[in-house]
Parts: structure tokens; sequence; C-alpha cells
């Protein structure tokens, strides 16, 4: 089997990880990658890793081939006005951005300042966290891949939701983030002595993104606050969650497991010795895991849910590319098979 893919909005981060992840697939083509800044150079000339893995040049996106399957990875919005000649363009649509993860356009308008432009095609999408939504992405021709925030938020909290043993009112997160989520367009916030060292709050409370996790969770309520770090990539995210009824640490990872238990790319980490018994972004870099962590306060109901991934990864191209391999039939882990580097 041989799937042509495209990327358009190439030369960012996550269409960089993209590419990076269909040239090592064994089933995906690379067959056009498309930016504007760059148009007619060499791939290497934005991404350096791919320096003489492939001698392809970007192309504009005016000039879009049909092929098998498009990633876009544009900023927010920007797919919408080119939606038609995209679609018409490929078999399947996968978007990286944030403008098809709503399933409904009263999500996207509560959490969004103007109303979604084509609000006809959320229900079309499939919100692709592939343990969650796995049977639907079976058929689907539209992919809406998640947010990194969300995604490992929703991964970490998904078991305590669904066994509905959570007091949704007090469900507090916060994310530690990196500085490749900002995207690589240059901005002051941006600017070396401005974010080198920086121990920033971001979004203290109202993140855009706080729709998905309460879409997908199916609750009404969270408080989320994410702060950006030292760091290139990763997330790690700390949620602190009121139970409703009384779980010691055995019965939550048998809960943990029974959702989890079967999944390649969930990992839970409960070591009671060493250095790593949470998990931690710097494990997962490049890689697809997601590893989720908890612990129970005894001096109060509360659980602490950790979970790291890697954003561009595992938070974005890693999952869009298993979704695509669950969308063909591929085995899930197909090109994902990295599983990080020690020590890094
Ligand atoms: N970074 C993350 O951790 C992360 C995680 C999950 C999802 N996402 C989402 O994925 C999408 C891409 O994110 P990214 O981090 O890769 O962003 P990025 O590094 O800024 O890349 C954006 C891409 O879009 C193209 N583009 C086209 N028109 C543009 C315009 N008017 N302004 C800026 N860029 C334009 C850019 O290339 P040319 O200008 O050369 O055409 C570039 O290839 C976003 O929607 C983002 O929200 C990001």
């Amino acid at each position: 089997m041989s799937i042509r893919c495209s990327v358009v909005g190439g030369s960012g981060y996550i269409g960089g990880e993209v590419v990076r992840l269909i040239l090592g697939h064994p089933e995906l083509e690379l067959v056009q990658v498309t930016s504007e800044r760059y148009a007619k150079k060499p791939l290497h000339l934005a991404h350096p890793n791919f320096r003489g893995q492939t001698d392809m040049r970007f192309s504009s996106a005016e000039e879009l081939e049909e092929c098998d399957v498009i990633f876009t990875a544009l900023p927010h919005g920007m797919l919408i006005d080119r939606f038609d000649k995209v679609d018409a363009a490929c078999d399947v649509l996968v978007d990286l951005s944030e403008d098809f993860r709503a399933r409904t356009e009263e999500i996207y308008n509560a959490w969004h300042e103007t109303p979604h432009p084509r609000p006809e095609l959320l229900s079309q999408f499939v919100y692709a966290i592939p343990e969650i939504h796995r049977e639907e992405l079976k058929s689907t021709n539209y992919i809406a891949s998640p947010g990194c925030n969300p995604t490992a938020i929703i991964l970490g909290l998904y078991p305590l939701y669904q066994a509905g043993i959570v007091d949704e009112t007090r469900t507090v997160v916060e994310t530690k983030i990196s500085s490749t989520a900002a995207g690589n367009k240059a901005s002051l916030a941006t600017h070396h002595p401005e974010r080198s060292r920086a121990v920033r709050s971001y979004k203290p409370s109202g993140h855009r993104h706080t729709g998905e996790i309460l879409q997908e969770l199916g609750t009404a309520e969270i408080s989320l606050s994410v702060t950006a770090i030292e760091m290139v990539r990763g997330i790690l995210a700390t949620a602190h969650v009121f139970l409703t009824e009384e779980m010691n640490d055995k019965q939550l990872r048998k809960l943990y497991r029974k959702y989890y238990g079967e999944e390649h790319f969930i990992r839970i980490v409960k070591e009671r010795q060493g250095i790593y018994r949470y998990p931690e972004p710097k494990i997962v870099q490049g890689t697809n895991f997601c590893d989720i962590g908890f612990e129970r306060d005894l001096s109060s109901n509360r659980v602490i849910v950790l979970s790291a991934i890697d954003n561009l990864t595992r938070g974005s191209a890693g999952q869009a590319i298993q979704a695509v391999n669950i969308r063909y039939g591929m085995p899930e882990t197909a090109g994902l098979e990295f599983f990080g580097l020690h020590p890094v």
C-alpha cells in the first residue's frame, strides 16, 4: 500500500513534524509540501533535520495537486477560506488547527470571538483522539486533530469522568507548556531575551481550547491555567480532581487499566522508586506516547493526575498519523515506533 500524502503549511513546526513522520512511515508517500515563504526552496531550509532525507522543495498552496491525504497545518481560521479547494484535492482531509474540532456551532461560538464561518461542516469531522474515537475514525474522510493542551488533559482525565466519580464543579488543571506551542512565527513574546528562562502565566483563565476539553469529557465546567516555561517541546498537565466516592490507589490503577490497558501509546507511570516516578515531558520527546500518572492525596478526596506529552508529536502530528493509520486499516503504530531518548 502506498498512500500519497501532502502537507499544507509545511514550513511550520507542526507541518514539519507531520513531514518527519511521513518520511519515516512504511506506507505513506510524501508528494507535496506547501509554504508561501519557502516556495521553491528545499525542505531542509526550514527543517534542517531533513537534510539528506529528501530533495523535495516546497511549493505554493496555489499549485496543490491531487493526492490521497492532505494534512493542513495552518494558523487558526486559514483553512476555511480555501476549504473547498483543499477538500476537492484529496480523499481524506486531516486538519491540525482548531477550526473543526468543535462538534457543534454552539460549542465553537462559545469559545471564539467570531462565529464559525462554515458551521455546516463541523459535524462531518471526527475529533481525533484515537483512544476515544477509534471506531469513527475507521470510516471518516474528515479528521480534526486535537489541541496539545486538550490532548494531555483529556487523556489524563477521561477514565475518571467516564466512571462518573468526579465532583465536576471542582476540577482545576494547570499545564506547563513549551515554546514550540506558539508556532514558529517570531514575536516580542518569543524573542530570546524575553522568552528564555521565563515562567510566564500565559492564560490563567479563559483558554479557548477549554471548549474541546468540556466537549470530550462531557462536562460543563473545568478550570484551566496555562503557564509557559523553559522547554522547547512538551507539556505537563497537572490536574486536581475531587472524587465523589472513596477510591484507593489500587482501585484507581484498575480503572486506568480498564480504559488504557490495551493502548500502546498510553503508559501508566507509577513507580515506587527512582527519579522518574511521575510523567515527565522530556522522556516522551519526539514520541507519540502520553504518559499518565496519579496520586491520591491522603488528607482529602483529591486525586492529582499528571500527564506528559510532546506537543508536536502526541499533541498534534503523531496522533494525526495514528488517526490516518486507523483510517486506512494499518497497524496503529506504523511510523510511530520511536520510543524516545535518554538522556535527552
Ligand atoms: N505548535 C503546537 O504545539 C500545536 C499543537 C497542536 C496544534 N497546533 C495547531 O497547528 C497549526 C499550525 O501550528 P504551528 O505551530 O505549526 O504554526 P507555525 O509554526 O506558525 O506554522 C504555520 C504554517 O502555516 C503557514 N501559513 C500560511 N499562512 C500563514 C499566515 N498568514 N501566517 C502565518 N503562517 C501562515 C506557514 O507557512 P508559510 O507562511 O510559509 O506559508 C507555516 O507553514 C495551528 O493551527 C496550531 O494551532 C499547534
